[in-house]
């Protein structure tokens, strides 16, 4: 059921596996709360799934933040919004009484992830990025020792330069985040990889 609390439109389906970490799921441009749901379930079976609708209309189309063109961000609005949602998921920890959750995003949601990484470094327990690129030009150093993340690019990906993506990576590294950045032979849109890569990770994390 699609729920409207916590400020952010939002599905949450509870555990029904113990011990498997929550998934935030952040959806791509165009996208909603629904989308990326049985994803989540195919990724980790039984894990609790939390799917915010981003709140910012791109031409009817939700997103996580505002853009001024393909790949030109509003900063500030990145901040706002970044700011936005790790409240939304303070509150629904509290609510749904969850544990720090894994994000797994999708291109505008895989770079909301990436923020959210790099400003506020407690809200996530780890990260799947799928085509990621850098957010934020400039960000003070933080402290990810240790956090887990997977960066999956497309070596034919007409949006994200594959040394945007290597400098995200470099980015996340320099904060201390353990990053397994790896470049599928596909474009931006999801492939069948995708899925078998990151459910490995995913049930490598969940096994740890
Ligand atoms: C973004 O705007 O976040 C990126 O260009 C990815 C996209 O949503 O197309």
């Amino acid at each position: 059921m699609t729920e409207t609390s916590l400020g952010f439109v939002h599905r949450f389906v509870p555990a029904a596996a113990p011990g498997r970490p929550p998934l935030l799921l952040l959806h791509g441009t165009g996208g909603d709360e629904a989308d990326l749901l049985p994803l989540g379930r195919t990724l980790l079976p039984g894990a609790a799934l939390l799917s915010p609708r981003g709140a910012v209309l791109e031409n009817g189309m939700p997103r996580f933040f505002r853009r001024l063109a393909e790949g030109v961000f509003d900063e500030a609005d990145i901040r706002r919004r970044v700011a936005d949602l790790a409240g939304f998921v303070a509150g629904a920890r509290a609510a749904y009484d969850l544990a720090a959750p894994v994000a797994v995003g999708f291109s505008n949601g895989a770079n909301i992830a990436a923020a959210l990484l790099l400003l506020h470094p407690e809200v996530l327990a780890g990260a799947v990025l799928l085509r990621p690129m850098v957010p934020l030009r400039e960000t003070p150093p933080v402290d990810l020792a240790g956090r887990p993340v997977l960066m999956l690019s497309g070596a034919a990906d007409p949006i994200v330069p594959a040394a945007n993506a290597g400098a995200l990576a470099e980015r996340l590294r320099a904060d201390g985040a353990a990053v397994t950045h790896e470049t599928l032979p596909v474009g931006h849109g999801l492939s069948q990889a995708d899925v078998t890569r990151a459910g490995a990770w995913l049930a490598g994390l969940a096994a740890a």
